[in-house]
């Protein structure tokens, strides 16, 4: 049997198509596997979000020259956002003459055939044409996981944030259909699965593109309704989207869970407006006191860019003072990266290196000590743990998330997988929660 073996980079939206392109493979007669040295076939999904990532990507394949050197039958093929954008995809094709094709995002479902031509052709093969096939609904996906499941809901982004080349590169918004989403989710539910997670950029502008009166909170009704999914997730959410309908759809569907992901990326409207995000800073506090108030005990995590391009240190300190106002659960923060071809690239007033790593150095000691103080606030309480294996750090322990989206770590029989088990924690620590069963 002929091996195959992946490399993901990047968000959510890549790890989905690696299972997609996972379930293609072995469709193919090809089985996977965790060595790439005894590898038949290594495919890479990159991503181009900032200039780190894509350095990172760059260099894991740019190492696998050696390979092909020791094996000529060996075929690389490199997919995901690096291709799909000019400029990565030649500093690819010129640092990497051992890959045999390319592929861009809306390519998944011409895999075999780029894999036949990349392994004929002497020439790499590039395939990056954007193209909308329904194809992709008849691959069976291989998922990572037998109890939480990854469901895309839409493509793409219209947004247009000045700092961000994904529009570009995942082409505009494109709502999945609604009987494609919930007949996936009904499958998912009849194989055991307890958890979906909606994909999309943006999911609260879903269905907007679509005939009939669509709508995400419609989608999340409808979704509440299939029996045997336990909860409910989505990312990522647009602040300038967030409607009281949704708030409510939060509120009152039992299975959608207590946790949002609300990018608020600056807290200076300056910047704000200056990103292109549509909101105010005022506006984000307002949906986050209606959700606190609708959703009781809601866990909110954040985005936050640092460095953009004009942030002055009282920008700067707003965005400090909004990060003390909410309390978030948790943040992902970022230096600010210029991606060729977005706007704010060529905007003036470029802030230093030196200053955006103290900017991020202080946001983060900030955030981790509200993270840490909100985790302790836990100790000697019970919560509910969907159990989803065991904990990767250490496998004789059980691990699983609250519905706030908190790992908690406890000792118990792995019988449990898959269950919800209630906890109550007995340690926080900034990236877990330790318990035992109640
Ligand atoms: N530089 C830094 N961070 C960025 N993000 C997107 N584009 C850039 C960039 N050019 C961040 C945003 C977004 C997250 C996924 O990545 O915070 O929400
Ligand atoms: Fe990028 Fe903004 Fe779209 Fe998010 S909403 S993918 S940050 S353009």
């Amino acid at each position: 049997m002929k091996k195959y073996y992946l490399l993901t980079f990047g968000c959510q939206m890549n790890m989905r198509d690696s299972e997609l392109i996972a379930g293609q493979l072995e469709a193919l007669g090809y089985e996977r596997t965790t060595d790439q040295s005894c590898a038949d076939l290594i495919l890479a999904l990159t991503c181009c979000v900032r200039g780190s990532a894509e350095d990172r990507a760059l260099g894991r394949i740019s190492q696998l020259k050696p390979l092909k050197r020791d094996n000529p039958r060996l075929v690389i093929g490199v997919g995901g956002c690096m291709p799909q954008n000019p400029d990565s995809l030649k500093r690819l094709q010129e640092a990497c003459p051992h890959v045999d094709f390319f592929f861009g995002t809306r390519n998944l479902s011409e895999l075999p055939r780029l894999l036949e031509e990349g392994r004929r052709d002497d020439k790499a093969v590039v395939d990056v044409t954007p193209r909308d096939d329904e194809c992709i609904e008849k691959i069976t996906p291989v998922r990572q996981s037998a109890i939480s499941a990854w469901v895309t809901i839409s493509y793409g982004c219209n947004n247009y944030c000045s700092y961000c080349i994904v529009p570009y590169v995942r082409g505009p918004e494109r709502s999945r259909k609604p009987e494609h989403v919930l007949e996936e989710v009904r499958r998912l539910a009849s194989q055991g699965y307890k958890e979906v997670t909606f994909l999309g950029q943006n999911v609260n502008s879903y269905g907007k593109d679509l005939p009939g009166d669509w709508s995400f909170p419609r989608l999340l009704r409808e979704a509440n309704e299939i029996e045997g999914i336990e909860r409910i997730r989505f990312v990522t959410s647009h602040p300038k989207d967030v409607s009281s309908e949704l708030i409510e759809a939060m509120a009152t569907l039992n299975k959608v869970c207590e946790h949002l992901h609300l990018p608020l990326q600056s807290g200076s409207d300056r910047i704000l407006a200056s990103m292109n995000r549509g909101y105010t800073m005022a506006r984000y506090l307002e949906i986050v006191d209606e959700l606190r108030l609708r959703v009781p005990g809601i866990a909110l995590t954040t985005d936050i860019i640092v460095g953009f391009p004009g942030e002055s240190e009282e920008d700067f300190a707003m965005t400090m003072d909004a990060v003390q106002r909410v309390r978030f659960d948790g943040i992902f923060t970022f230096i600010y990266s210029p991606r060729p071809g977005t706007k704010a690239a060529s905007f003036p007033g470029q802030v230093p290196k030196e200053v955006k790593k103290d900017r991020l150095q202080t946001l983060v000691a900030t955030q981790n000590r509200i993270t840490l103080e909100l985790n302790q606030a836990l100790v000697g309480k019970d919560v509910e743990v969907l159990v989803e294996g065991p904990s990767d750090k250490d496998p004789s322990v059980l691990a699983g998330r609250t519905r706030t989206n908190k790992v908690v770590t406890f000792p118990g029989d792995r019988a449990l997988f898959g269950s919800l088990a209630m906890v109550r924690i007995k340690k926080a620590r900034l990236w877990s929660l330790k318990g035992e069963l109640r």
